[in-house]
């Protein structure tokens, strides 16, 4: 574990926040003792308990036979169950006990430029299903992969939904990604249609979404069909045939599409997300566990209730964004807030208006935000009012006491509590948080396990820690609802990257700590992946990326502390013979790496290198490079070629 400043700080924290009664009194878990109980239950027997909060939070078409089928590390939930996610997110709002939500809000939705949407489950009902027999009458079968590359606007959540309702997995694809990542994405996905938007509107410009999306499906075979949603109007190149608008889709489509009878296991997306090597793994998730998971944790951890007005800031590319801004949320009959843009449009006041403006009482973000949030100034804040607010939530990354004590000062003014909610990409929903009315919560930590979730902390040799306060990997011992089904197409990767590390345990790839209140302090990845701004990057990929240019001979990525973002990137790049490192070049290499990812994975500093320093064996020394990079060595002049081989060589380095 390379983050023991990291740790020595949170040692010293003590301060601690005990859940406020009037909160308690209200909340769906009222105190410690029904929380305790239900932490017993699951323990006693978590497949029993899973499979209570089954029957209480989902609509089934058939029942399970089995609650959990488990062939280690394959897992599948609720077997021979049927259901479907849209009509759990959509239709048992609109009918039966619950119809007189047909007129709720389930999105408000606001533009950047300012344009507002408010659609009502009803409406949502009508949407999804027009748009299903879209997808159906363009050949999209069940099973079939649909690929979505789009703005932050409430089509996105239609088609998501329209894509469950038929049984079409979808993959989404973040709007920051390059035209190289959509076409691996989609090629591996093996996508036969394609979601998009003419462009999406961020600080004001254009993001050209739809000539990102023709660069791509020139190179991805099975795509036939992509559809455009017009949302920004500049002209567009649209392709004969193979191109559709989708409003003159959407005009004649009927608005009566049962919902497919889905098995539990039915696949229901898959989410690309980076690893420790070059390629992007697809996570698969499916039906019925990823949404037992995401209904009960919406309810219970955001303390989800029919009047509130909920948040979540999180782009719907993300893995926050499909399970705490669509699915989780809609599932609950909520109503759910979506933003499209920046925060800082037109000015760095736009989320407290939003706030303001619709009385948001659940707000959902990211650390790198608030970090944010704080260096814009406290001014900002205090103009507005802010009093709608009930409950805070992060997600992302670690936090920061200082940012967390910021967060519940000048946004919750001292009295929302905050759920720190530990998750990734692959768990599919959250596993560690507080639960608000119930947990004492400490800055920086995200306390417990949520009930039926079973953490563990064990060193090298995969045994679990007992002495308090010792770091260590962070594990589970028991397989979860929503956790992923596999890596699409790559059972081996997905055996070999979870479940190879430590006989029997799933490795999540933190590093973390247990206090001796049996909060859990998650303080990074111990892998080669970095998170950066809260978003996952893999240094291998940048490292290709680098590579890829033709003057670079070769590269090393790693992460540097950021202030704001958590974590930097720092390349280290020697060149090919006869070229010469200049600042044109230096800038070059960082524009090449957004083009080839993504304009996320732009590299925040390149440093130039007669060669990379090495181990005899050849292993690139990347403890030495992150110690250069931290500035915790000094070297030269950072402008000119440093030999940092030189400088392993008078330490000794073995990495
Ligand atoms: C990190 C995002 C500390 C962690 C939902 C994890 C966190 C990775 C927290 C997953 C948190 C997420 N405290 N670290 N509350 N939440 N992380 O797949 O390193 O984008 O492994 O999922 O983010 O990132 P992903």
């Amino acid at each position: 574990m390379h983050d023991e400043i990291a740790i020595e700080s949170i040692l010293k924290e003590k301060r601690k926040f005990k859940p406020q009664p009037e909160f308690a009194k209200a909340a769906h878990i009222a105190s410690t003792k029904a929380y305790n109980q239900m932490h017993r239950e699951a323990e006693k027997n978590f497949e029993r308990f899973w499979a209570r909060m089954a029957k209480e939070h989902v609509s089934w078409f058939t029942p399970w036979k089995k609650t959990l089928q488990w062939k280690l590390p394959f897992a599948k939930w609720f077997v021979g169950a049927k259901t479907n996610v849209s009509y759990n997110c959509i239709d048992r709002h609109v009918e039966g006990p619950n119809a007189w939500r047909r007129n709720k809000a389930a999105i408000i939705w606001e533009g950047e430029p300012g344009d507002r949407r408010v659609i009502t489950y009803g409406e949502l009902h009508r949407e999804v299903q027009k748009f299903a027999n879209v997808l159906k009458s363009l050949g999209v079968k069940k099973g079939d992969r649909v690929g979505l590359y789009m703005p932050m606007v409430p089509e996105l959540a239609v088609a998501m939904l329209a894509c469950t309702r038929i049984g079409a997995p979808h993959t989404i694809i973040f709007g920051g990604f390059s035209a190289d990542s959509i076409r691996d994405r989609l090629n591996d996905a093996k996508a036969k249609l394609v979601v998009t938007a003419d462009g999406g509107w961020r600080r004001g410009s254009i993001v050209p979404l739809k000539e990102m999306v023709d660069q791509a499906v020139g190179d991805v075979p099975t795509v036939e069909n992509v559809v455009v949603v017009r949302r920004t109007e500049q002209q567009i190149v649209m392709k004969e045939e193979r191109d559709h608008w989708w409003h003159d889709l959407m005009e004649s489509a009927s608005d009566v599409c049962a919902p497919a009878k889905l098995d539990a296991e039915h696949p229901l997306f898959i989410l690309y997300t980076s690893g420790t090597t070059g390629k992007p793994k697809g996570v698969l998730h499916t039906t019925g566990g990823y949404l037992v998971h995401t209904t009960v944790t919406s309810k219970y951890i955001f303390d989800l209730k029919e009047e509130d007005t909920y948040w979540c800031t999180a782009d719907i590319g993300w893995i926050t964004g499909h399970s705490y801004v669509v699915y989780g949320i809609l599932s609950n009959g909520a109503t759910s807030l979506m933003y499209e843009g920046a925060p800082n449009f037109p000015d760095v006041e736009r989320f407290w208006q939003i706030i303001d403006r619709y009385k948001v009482t659940i707000f959902y973000t990211a650390p790198t935000a608030i970090r944010t949030f704080m260096r814009w100034g406290d001014a900002h804040i205090k103009k507005y009012r802010l009093d709608s607010l009930r409950l805070l939530g992060t997600v992302g990354e670690p936090i920061n006491p200082e940012a967390w004590m910021w967060y519940r000062k000048l946004i919750g003014k001292n009295r929302c509590p905050i759920v720190d909610t530990w998750w990734q990409t692959e768990t599919g929903g959250i596993l560690i948080s507080p639960v608000p009315g119930a947990v004492t919560t400490t800055p920086g930590s995200a306390t417990r396990p949520f009930p039926g979730i079973f953490p563990d902390i064990v060193d090298e040799n995969g045994e679990p820690t007992r002495k308090k306060d010792a770091g260590g990997y962070l594990v589970l011992t028991k397989p979860w609802p929503g956790m992923l089904r596999g890596i699409y197409g790559d059972p081996q990767r997905y055996k070999e990257q979870y479940w190879s590390r430590f006989k029997g345990l799933y490795f999540a790839g933190d590093g973390a700590r247990r206090d001796k209140d049996g909060n859990f302090w998650v303080m990074g990845r111990v892998d080669d992946v970095m998170n950066v701004a809260g978003h996952r990057l893999s240094t291998m990929e940048i490292e290709s990326a680098l590579v890829s240019h033709p003057k670079v001979a070769e590269a090393a990525v790693v992460g540097r502390p950021d202030e704001i973002k958590g974590t930097g990137v720092v390349g280290f790049v020697s060149l090919e013979a006869n070229e010469t490192p200049d600042e044109a070049l230096r800038e070059a290499l960082r524009k090449h790496v957004a083009r080839e990812i993504g304009p996320i994975a732009r590299p925040d500093e390149v440093r130039f290198t007669d060669a990379l320093p090495k181990t005899r064996s050849g292993k690139i020394m990347r403890r030495l490079l992150r110690d250069i990079a931290a500035g915790r060595e000094v070297v030269g002049d950072t402008t000119t070629l440093e030999d940092y081989s030189v400088l392993a060589k008078l330490r000794g380095d073995e990495d």
